[in-house]
């Protein structure tokens, strides 16, 4: 039987795709690619974690008779998106003897799925590429757009390439078993959309606030779709990132500096674009481009959903000195998208540092008198 499948197309020419998504559909993608790929040899990369859920159940449905299906299963977290682990994975490939007609899939969260692009993309100049992202940041944005990297000991994500899938294969049953922080911390990248391009998509979330955090199957499949339809939207329009997708960064530039202060240990990634963008609009409130109210409800969204909207002070001096190193700093003036109001940002290119850190000053936490 075939399930229903909400469908997401990103419009690049002749490196479209389509984005499937549903509960419940790895097998649906198995016959699938049993109908697109002439070549039967495929290899599966996830980490030791998602294999442990899911990898066998994939495996049962990609095997059959005369294909070949091997598999790479690296460890969990951001430390496996490494050089030497990229090598590892094409050595595999070659010792497995790969053709160029041969599939990579990449079954995991966006650690995987940008570490699998890049084996992909360099595998005998280009094979076949899917995704089957598993949380909520890799169904919602690392899967869409094809950005793929690895990091390098001196920053992350610094040696990548642009590498479109064949296809994205969502499948929202996956989610169940990821970790309530991780969820949260998808929740704001997922916000981001709404702030960045949809008002209406903000007042959805702000109403439907509890079923979201719940992970509710009402709300759920929407809202995934419409953020892979803004993400799809903005990349067709700028796909290597020269001009308009730079809005996608909205609250990074202080969440990256808060990451790098703390040495990427202290706060998941989305946790740190929470406060980020949190610091853009006390800089764009007081810059006068926006009431205190927009604020307000934005600050009391990221509560509701446990995302932090503060950091300790002791940061505060390093994350400062961090931003001038930021890669959008021009001329000792710092580039800044902020909102203008819900659904609409701005690219602000002469925002000087005092500005930025009286902005971030408002984010420290306060101390409580004894
Ligand atoms: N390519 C892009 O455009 C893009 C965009 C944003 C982020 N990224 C990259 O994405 C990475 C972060 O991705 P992430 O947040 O998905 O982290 P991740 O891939 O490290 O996954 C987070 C954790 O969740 C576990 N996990 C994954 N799916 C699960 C599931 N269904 N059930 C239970 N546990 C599960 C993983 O094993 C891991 O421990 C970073 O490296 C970042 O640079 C890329
Ligand atoms: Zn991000």
């Amino acid at each position: 039987m075939t399930k229903q499948l909400r469908r997401v197309e990103v419009s690049l020419g002749e490196r479209s795709y389509d984005i499937l998504i549903g509960y419940n559909i790895l097998q649906q993608f198995s016959l699938s690619l049993r109908e697109r790929c002439s070549e039967k040899e495929i290899i599966l990369i996830s980490d030791t974690t998602v294999y442990g859920l899911y990898g066998q159940q994939l495996i049962k449905y990609l095997t059959n008779d005369d294909w070949k299906v091997i598999e790479y299963i690296m460890p969990t977290g951001e430390e496996a998106k490494s050089w030497n682990q990229a090598g590892s994975i094409l050595t595999k490939m070659l010792e497995a003897n790969l053709s160029r007609n041969s599939s990579v899939i990449a079954l995991g969260g966006g650690v995987v799925g940008d570490m699998a692009g890049f084996a992909a993309a360099l595998y005998r100049r280009g094979v076949n590429f899917y995704q089957i992202p598993t949380t909520l940041l890799a169904q919602v944005d690392s899967s869409v757009g094809g950005k793929v990297a690895v990091n390098h000991p001196l920053g992350k994500n610094m040696i990548g390439t642009f590498y479109q899938p064949q296809e994205v294969w969502t499948d929202l049953t996956l989610l169940d078993t990821l970790p309530l922080e991780e969820w949260r911390a998808g929740l704001a990248e997922v916000v981001k959309y709404g702030v960045i391009w949809d008002e209406d998509f903000f007042l959805f979330l702000e109403t439907n606030a509890d079923k979201v955090l719940q992970r509710s199957a009402e709300v759920v499949p929407d809202l995934i779709k419409r953020c892979c339809q803004i993400k799809a939207e903005i990349v067709s329009q700028d796909e290597r990132d020269e001009g308009l997708r730079n809005i996608l960064n909205f609250g990074h530039t202080i969440g990256h500096a808060l990451e790098s202060a703390t040495q990427y240990k202290k706060y998941r990634h989305g946790e740190a674009v929470a406060v980020g963008m949190l610091g853009a609009f006390l800089l764009a409130q007081q810059m006068n481009m926006l009431d205190a109210e927009v604020v307000e409800r934005f600050r009391k969204l990221l509560i509701k959903w446990g995302l932090p909207c503060s950091f300790s002070s002791c940061l505060l001096e390093k994350a400062v000195h961090n931003l001038i190193y930021d890669k959008k700093v021009a001329q000792q003036k710092l580039v800044f998208i902020l909102p203008q109001k819900l659904g609409k940002v701005v690219i602000e290119k002469g925002i000087t540092q005092e500005l930025v850190e009286s902005a971030m000053e408002k984010l420290l936490i306060k101390e409580t008198s004894l």
